[in-house]
């Protein structure tokens, strides 16, 4: 029986904990810092994803077998060396691997070393050579700032004038801070996007099944990016042919490239992929679990999470087929009216009590806190209510009569989450 901790507060987290809790093998589970939704299946401890010498002195303290890290923010700053030179058990990139999602000019030159098909580009740490660089670029263009900026750092650019607002935004007002001290311009694509996460165990990589978010915040993706309204699993434009295609040239090719980098790969790569006219190609990498990708993959994965994370810490993820249920979930967010901009927080949330002992149904908290007794929100994106379904259309009808079950001030979802797939 095994103590588990979990790094990270959001949907992600409550997700992936609910994945633990469901192991004949987890006795006791922390979180830090979680939430309130978090706090109904595992001990929120009140520590930051930052606060690494606490966290170290907490697992000690506890005497935990098992950490589990969700965010980015830790896995890039090198939370994973960490607890590893303490001597704890941790599940995730060392900071050297976890720079595949720390530096986008890193995972571009990667990619071109190894061949991994992804947009052309070029990377900049001047602002007057990028400024240059544009004058004989094709327009539309892409700038995406090198470091973490909460998914907010890439600019999409369809004239000459925008685009060179945009190198200034990002290299010289440092709109998102350091991650702009370096940059990359790419080719513009077009195409279905599609979220494929996997498991990593340094050499082996297995595909969790597909997924699809919608980042836009209104209906019929319109309006600001935000970092997920809702998301689906399966993709239907993931098809075998799509799969084959990654097996070959994209999945194992990325494993095997950071290997010869000296720099081994172990925990979860999350593939931001484009179907385009030419095949499949890398938008992104993301080193870690999708929000909300893991609130539709997660649930419906058969297997032993503690099982398949401990296979990825022991290099025996090849002795392990992952096995996922042959049906569909819909993940529709609940967010603060006014999200992304700015928004209110703190109302009541009434109706959690209904998702209690529903099978195939789950509300995941992102933005929530306890205010005495009452779970109130406290972000922008408050709940992820999750439903499967046999077929994606069933999931969408059933995951969108459950938000109806959920009750709050200034309630804000999209209505057109999964709705794409009436077009298959
Ligand atoms: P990223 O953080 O790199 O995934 O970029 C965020 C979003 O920007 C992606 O999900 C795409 O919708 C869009 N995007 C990024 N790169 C490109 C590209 N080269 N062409 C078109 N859209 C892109
Ligand atoms: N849903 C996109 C992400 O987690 O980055």
């Amino acid at each position: 029986m095994m103590k588990i901790l979990i790094v990270g507060s959001g949907g992600r987290e409550h997700a992936i904990a609910a994945a633990v809790a469901k192991s004949p093998r987890a006795d006791k589970i922390y979180c830090a810092p979680g939430n309130a939704g978090i706090g109904q299946i595992a001990e929120c401890v009140p520590i930051g994803a930052m606060e690494f010498d606490k966290l170290v002195a907490f697992a000690k303290e506890k005497a935990i077998d098992l950490t589990i890290v969700g965010m980015d923010d830790p896995l890039v700053g090198g939370l994973v060396d960490e607890m590893e030179a303490a001597g704890l058990r941790v599940f995730g990139p060392r900071k050297n691997a976890a720079i595949l999602e720390g530096s986008k000019a890193f995972s571009k030159d990667l990619m071109k070393k190894y061949n991994i098909p992804t947009a052309a580009y070029e990377n900049f740490d001047d602002p007057q050579k990028a400024l240059a660089y544009l004058e004989t670029a094709k327009m539309p263009v892409v700038l995406k700032a090198d470091g973490l900026a909460l998914g907010k750092g890439v600019l999409i650019c369809e004239t000459l004038e925008e685009a060179k607002e945009g190198v200034r935004t990002i290299m010289e007002d440092k709109k998102f801070g350091a991650a702009g001290n370096r940059m990359v311009i790419e080719e513009f694509m077009t195409g279905r996007e599609v979220s494929v996460l996997s498991f990593v165990d340094g050499r082996t990589i297995k595909i969790m099944s597909s997924a699809q978010d919608h980042k836009r915040a209104l209906d019929g993706d319109q309006g600001l990016n935000t970092g997920g309204m809702g998301t689906f699993s399966p993709s239907p434009f993931y098809t075998d042919e799509v799969d084959a295609f990654c097996h070959k040239y994209i999945y194992q090719a990325t494993v095997d490239a950071m290997a010869a980098e000296g720099r081994p790969f172990k925990g979860v790569i999350f593939f931001g992929l484009m179907l385009t006219e030419d095949g499949p190609k890398v938008l992104e990498y993301n080193a870690r679990f999708g929000d909300p990708e893991a609130q539709v993959v997660l649930p419906r994965m058969k297997n032993d999470m503690i099982d398949v994370v401990e296979a990825c810490i022991d290099g025996n993820l090849d002795r392990m087929e992952l096995s996922f249920e042959d049906n569909a979930a819909v993940c529709v967010i609940l967010a603060s009216e006014g999200y992304p901009v700015s928004y209110e927080k703190g109302f009541a949330i009434e109706g959690l009590e209904n998702f209690e002992n529903k099978e195939g149904y789950y509300c995941f908290h992102a933005g929530t806190s306890l205010n005495n007794d009452t779970i109130v929100t406290n972000g922008g994106r408050v709940l992820g209510v999750t439903a499967k379904g046999v077929t994606l259309k069933e999931a969408r009808a059933n995951a969108y009569a459950a938000t109806d079950w959920i009750h709050f001030d200034n309630k804000y979802m999209r209505h057109d989450i999964g709705k794409a797939i009436d077009e298959v």
